[in-house]
């Protein structure tokens, strides 16, 4: 090479070395601290990974803490360990059973225990699935019912074309877009005023030969409350020997984690006759960070072997029942870090805690002359209900705004099911991460937020926007 070649090329790589340099302070200084996230076409050029960190780290911060979401059912705490669990299997997609067949082992063990823990009887190899959350549970075991029924109805020559289902307005949502989705009739029961569940004289009459199923909740998203399952089975039971065969699924996203532990002798599962099949959300009570949930069957039979798919290409034959395919094992792994690490002792002490820290707040809500406490002598979840009294100057969107000013707690005010929907009542789970301290802290801003809202004399102002859009 010629020295005049070498001394060219000597420079070139310089001048591309102070190019990327440039390039590099300017990306940091100006790509994410400048300018707005890309939010409707991919960019053109990458940035640096700190810079791409840096972008998520300040839009996320936006969002509130996940500590102080006293709204949510979802778990927002778990150890180290656990994490460690979720952060070396977040690459092992789950439905890939023939390369991962312990994972897929691990995953059939939880059904085995969760199935032993809802007093299943036999020894089935796996009587369920593991699901993304509770709400792919209520598709599949919905769709099992109405499969179920359809065979039935085939089978004695009769019409399948109008199925129905059968709930309370205290269901969950997801109850509705089952029906909307899988084209099922909903016969849903609006709550009689006063009453916050149902039982067998609200669902009994909208019970005919077309309905797949009845649905009862244990533990409902509004107040926490179980409906009327015992009611509910023994009216089943009344309409068998009547020729009516309708089995109870049993919604237990919430509660199926909690009853157990905290009320034992209480029969909502397995025990009823009539309860054919049960959802429960792993990462509610089940301890573990979204998403996982499951469906647990009383036995094989349940499953129609229409809804089963079988697929060889992942390398072996491997049978299916979802409604996702790929997924990440790691919160099914976690499930069962949690079910080794708890055990039954475990769980019983952190429902027992929950409960205690629970009960102080009640206590403490129930001694403000503003609040009115919710109370029920039958199984609820660790969780609170007030109403702010009607004589007071301010609502109960009032009060959750200020406290969320004071020290950025976030609990939601709503309004009931019909026909109660007059009602506006505020919720308080205390999860495993509510502290005494934290509990403590809480009732203190309720007491100091009241006194200021009835000095400031707010008014009974409109209700805050609905959430929508981006932006939020
Ligand atoms: C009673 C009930 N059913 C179903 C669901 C849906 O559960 P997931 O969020 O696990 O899909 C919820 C969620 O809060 C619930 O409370």
């Amino acid at each position: 090479m010629s020295e005049d070649k070498e001394a060219k090329e000597t420079i070139d790589l310089d001048q591309v070395r102070d190019v990327a340099e440039a390039a590099k302070a300017k990306m940091l200084a100006e790509t994410f601290f400048t300018k707005p996230a890309p939010d409707h076409e991919l960019p053109a050029h990458g940035i640096e990974p700190r810079a791409a960190l840096e972008v998520l780290r300040s839009e996320v911060m936006l969002d509130s803490r996940p500590d102080k979401n006293l709204a949510t059912f979802v778990t927002t705490e778990m150890e180290p360990e656990a994490r460690q669990v979720i952060s070396e299997n977040l690459h092992r997609n789950y439905i890939d059973h023939a390369e991962y067949p312990r994972t897929a082992e691990i995953s059939k063990r939880c059904v085995r225990i969760l199935h032993n823990l809802f007093h299943g009887e036999g020894d089935p190899e796996a009587p369920g699935a593991a699901c993304a959350g509770s709400s792919e549970a209520v598709m599949l075991g919905a769709l099992a019912m109405k499969w179920r029924w359809k065979a039935a109805r085939k089978k004695a020559g009769k019409p399948d074309d109008r199925p129905n289902l059968v709930y309370g307005a205290d269901v969950h949502v997801v109850w509705d877009k089952f029906c909307r989705y899988f084209d099922v009739e909903p016969r849903q029961v609006n709550l009689p005023k006063g009453k916050t569940t149902v039982g067998p004289e609200e669902l009994g009459p909208q019970i005919d030969e077309n309905t797949i199923g009845v649905v009862a909740v244990v533990g409902t998203t509004f107040t926490g409350e179980c409906d009327d399952v015992v009611g509910i089975d023994k009216m089943l039971l009344e309409l068998k020997g009547k020729g009516i065969d309708v089995p109870m699924h049993i919604d237990g996203a919430s509660g199926g984690f909690v009853f157990p532990f905290t009320h034992p002798d209480f029969e909502w599962d397995f025990r009823l006759e009539s309860v054919k099949s049960i959802n429960v959300s792993g990462h509610k009570f089940g301890l573990v960070y979204p998403g996982v949930g499951w469906l647990v069957f009383r036995d094989g039979d349940q499953l129609p072997e229409d809804l089963v798919f079988y697929e060889d290409y992942l390398g072996q034959k491997d049978a299916t029942f979802t409604l996702n395919f790929s997924g990440s094992s790691s919160f099914i792994l976690a499930q069962y870090y949690v079910f080794i690490r708890a055990g039954r002792t475990g769980f019983e002490s952190v429902m027992r805690a929950m409960t205690l820290n629970r009960n102080t707040l009640a206590r403490e809500l129930e001694a403000e002359d503003a609040l009115t406490v919710f109370k029920t002598d039958g199984p609820l979840l660790p969780l609170v209900i007030a109403q702010v009294n009607d004589d007071e100057p301010f609502t109960g969107s009032d009060l959750v705004g200020e406290l969320a000013r004071r020290r950025a707690w976030l609990v939601p005010a709503y309004h009931l099911p019909p026909d109660n929907e007059d009602q506006q009542i505020m919720r308080m789970l205390v999860k495993i991460n509510q502290t005494r301290e934290m509990v403590e802290a809480l009732t203190a801003d309720y007491h100091d937020s009241i006194e200021f809202l009835r000095k400031k004399g707010a008014r009974k102002g409109p209700e805050p926007d609905v959430h929508t859009g981006h932006r939020y």
